[in-house]
């Protein structure tokens, strides 16, 4: 077995054949997937500027990053950033901190993107995923407050998740950096962003009040379905 098969059969068979990411999983050279929605859609919750800097930039930068460490290696290469963040810590050891720290960012924020929506289209948590919720936290409300407590409480720069495994056992956690919690086994059912580029020009050091609104743009048809694909 050639090395290169044996990446790919030990992804696969940790992804269960299970593409997590569609739009932004295409191997080296990976691309910035375009927002699903125009800049200014998540006004006045999310910025118009904030989301111009967040996505064009930032992520812009956690893809060029990412194809710039995977670039000497045909191997690596040929993987898809899910692949890559399932197998992280089985990377050699001079990649492993480029691909953890800019492949991480480049697959939280896909799917962060693909979470948000304007507010008229938020929505609501429906079918398993609300059974699910009710079920794990007591209830929708107190699930978002336990959510905002793990955002806030961040320290640092990181991420608060709602993550699930494959039978459907919800969690709220959170990980630093651009740690994803694809990489310690747990999928990412939906995320908050807590690095201060996603809020800092509009709430400045008011954390807080931005957890509370992007509970208001949160997609949460996207995120149901995903919860669906995710233990189906
Ligand atoms: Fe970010």
């Amino acid at each position: 077995m050639t090395t290169r098969r044996c990446f790919l059969e030990i992804a696969a068979l940790a992804l269960g054949a299970e593409r997590i990411l569609a739009a932004a999983d295409a191997p080296v050279p990976f691309t910035l997937p375009p927002l699903p929605y125009a800049y200014d859609a998540l006004e006045p919750y999310i910025d118009t500027q904030t989301m111009q800097i967040h996505h064009d930039k930032h992520h812009q930068a956690y893809v060029n990053n990412l194809n710039k460490a995977l670039a000497g290696d045909p191997v690596l290469s040929k993987l898809s950033i899910d692949e890559l963040m399932v197998k992280l810590d089985t990377l050699p050891a001079p990649i492993r901190t480029a691909v953890r720290n800019q492949g991480g960012g480049h697959y939280n924020h896909s799917l962060f993107w693909q979470t948000l929506a304007p507010a008229s289209q938020s929505g609501k948590p429906s079918g398993e995923l609300a059974v699910a919720l009710t079920k794990t936290f007591g209830s929708q409300e107190k699930f978002e407050d336990g959510l905002k407590t793990a955002a806030v409480g961040v320290f640092g720069s990181g991420w608060a998740w709602l993550t699930t495994d494959k039978a459907g056992k919800l969690a709220i956690e959170s990980t630093p950096n651009q740690d994803t919690p694809l990489s310690a086994g747990r999928y990412p059912v939906v995320g908050i962003d807590v690095w201060e580029h996603a809020y800092y020009l509009k709430y400045q050091n008011r954390r807080p009040e931005y957890v509370a609104a992007i509970l208001h743009v949160i997609n949460w048809d996207f995120v149901t379905s995903r919860f669906k694909k995710l233990t189906a």
